[in-house]
């Protein structure tokens, strides 16, 4: 019998016969970050139902207590959030570990950086790797001073100002984290903060500022998109509910599509359209997702989505398109494994400097099971020749990278010999129940030494 063991490091995923059965895909990561911190920065008690528990939003959650925010989870789940009012943040005692998560390091230095404190941020050898330069920059605009390490990377001391300006940002990376951190920072400055964005980065946190009573006016002027929000704002409490992740569906969409015969539900899955695009492309690819029970939930749009096994063909993935799944990539390069044809994704650059360099990484792993890939600095190419192609019989890295780590078991569902990932404890930041989930649905995923 296959025993699942959910936090050993080394797990290995083989054929599986089946996978069929309603899916219960965790609360969106984007989401529950973003709604501990407005429900901090809001005055009175905020109730969010469906908050993801997993290490990156507890990192944040652990980091909003220690600005001064009161949270606490009730026995049915509901977390109750007791805000301290924009600007009313206090100074950390201590330094402000954000774990591997980018959006709760960058969203919180702005949240910060125009009240009067000093916080210093790192995180682990993942985060502390990669770029926050595109945070500092904007946000020292606002009048704060932050001092990164190399002048680029964590760990950041984020010196607030008691004199904060309103800023006008034109985004230079196409970055929903950058926008947010500036969002944030211009609530507590007085006069209007712009930013101004050439492609549509998800919008949850102007989704959320509106519902919190912020006034927030988006415009599209030219091709492009300009968000202005009024300074000094005062939020007022609201009951938040948090749809399924889109992103952690995307792994079980993506088993239910290899594996024959699977016929996979779920319910509340997040449909922003600024978060649509893998589903557009393995539509393209040739999957029919059938999606019912369209409506809205706290000012996001969800939607029940059934799933089952299709042949797929390779396809071009548009530049355009990249920032609505940019963390789609890694289980979309599996599933090109698994298609007939070359899958191009084009306009990925920014996926080096994710959790890992997830071009690199899936490109590795993917040669290391069979499957060709050609790759240059933007741009993946995954040459697929089949699901039965692909022969695996290897250890994968996940380079510290949950997405990686969840790929590759995912590709093992119907590579020829099972692959094995090297370590799965980064699957815990975004999806802690994903092997015991996985397993319930027909999934063969456990210890290599069972
Ligand atoms: C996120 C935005 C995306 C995404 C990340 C979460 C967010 O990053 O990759 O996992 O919650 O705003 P960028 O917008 O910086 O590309």
């Amino acid at each position: 019998m296959v025993k699942p063991i959910e936090f050993q490091q080394i797990l290995q995923s083989q054929k599986a016969s089946q996978f069929c059965g309603l899916a219960h895909i965790p609360g969106d990561k984007s989401i529950s970050h973003r709604a501990l911190i407005l429900g901090s920065l809001a005055v009175g008690e905020t109730k969010i139902q469906g908050l993801l528990e997993s290490e990156d939003v507890l990192q944040t959650l652990r980091a909003l207590r220690m600005f001064g925010a009161d949270i606490a989870r009730h026995e049915d789940g509901t977390w109750r959030v007791y805000g301290v009012g924009t600007g009313g943040f206090r100074e950390p005692s201590d330094v402000i570990d954000c774990g591997n998560s980018g959006t709760g390091a960058r969203l919180l230095m702005g949240a910060m950086s125009t009240t009067p404190i000093t916080a210093v941020f790192t995180g682990d050898a993942s985060l502390r790797s990669r770029p926050m330069r595109r945070v500092t920059e904007p946000l020292s605009e606002f009048g704060a001073q932050l001092k990164a390490r190399g002048n680029e990377r964590l760990p950041v001391t984020v010196m607030g100002t008691d004199q904060p300006l309103p800023i006008v940002h034109r985004m230079k990376t196409q970055s929903a984290q950058v926008k947010s951190a500036i969002l944030l920072a211009g609530l507590n400055a007085p006069g209007q903060t712009q930013v101004i964005e050439s492609a549509e980065t998800r919008d949850h946190t102007e989704r959320m500022l509106k519902s919190f009573g912020a006034d927030i006016a988006v415009e599209k002027q030219g091709g492009e998109q300009i968000i202005t929000l009024d300074g000094y704002a005062e939020l007022s409490p609201q009951s938040v509910t948090i749809p399924g992740d889109p992103s952690s569906a995307a792994f079980v969409i993506a088993a239910a599509l290899i594996v024959k015969d699977s016929n996979i539900r779920m319910t509340e899955i997040g449909m922003n359209p600024t978060r649509c695009g893998f589903l557009t492309t393995v539509q393209d690819m040739g999957a029919s997702v059938n999606i019912t029970e369209r409506h809205v939930v706290a000012g996001e749009p969800v939607a029940n989505l059934q799933i089952t096994y299709a042949p797929l063909k390779g396809v071009v993935v548009p530049a355009e398109r990249a920032v609505t799944m940019i963390d789609e990539y890694p289980i979309l390069a599996a599933l090109a494994a698994c298609a007939q044809g070359d899958t191009v994704m084009q306009g990925i650059g920014e996926l080096r400097y994710k959790e890992s360099d997830r071009i690199q990484a899936m490109a590795a792993g993917l040669n290391q099971c069979g499957v060709k890939t050609t790759e240059s600095e933007d741009q993946l190419i995954v040459h697929g020749r089949g699901a039965n192609s692909v022969s695996g019989g290897a250890t994968c890295q996940s380079f510290m990278d949950h997405r990686i780590a969840m790929s590759f078991l995912c590709l093992g569902l119907i590579s020829k010999r099972p692959i094995a990932v090297d370590d799965v404890t980064p699957i815990q930041t975004s999806f802690p129940s994903f092997v015991s989930m996985m397993n319930g649905l027909g999934a063969q995923i456990y210890s290599p030494s069972e």
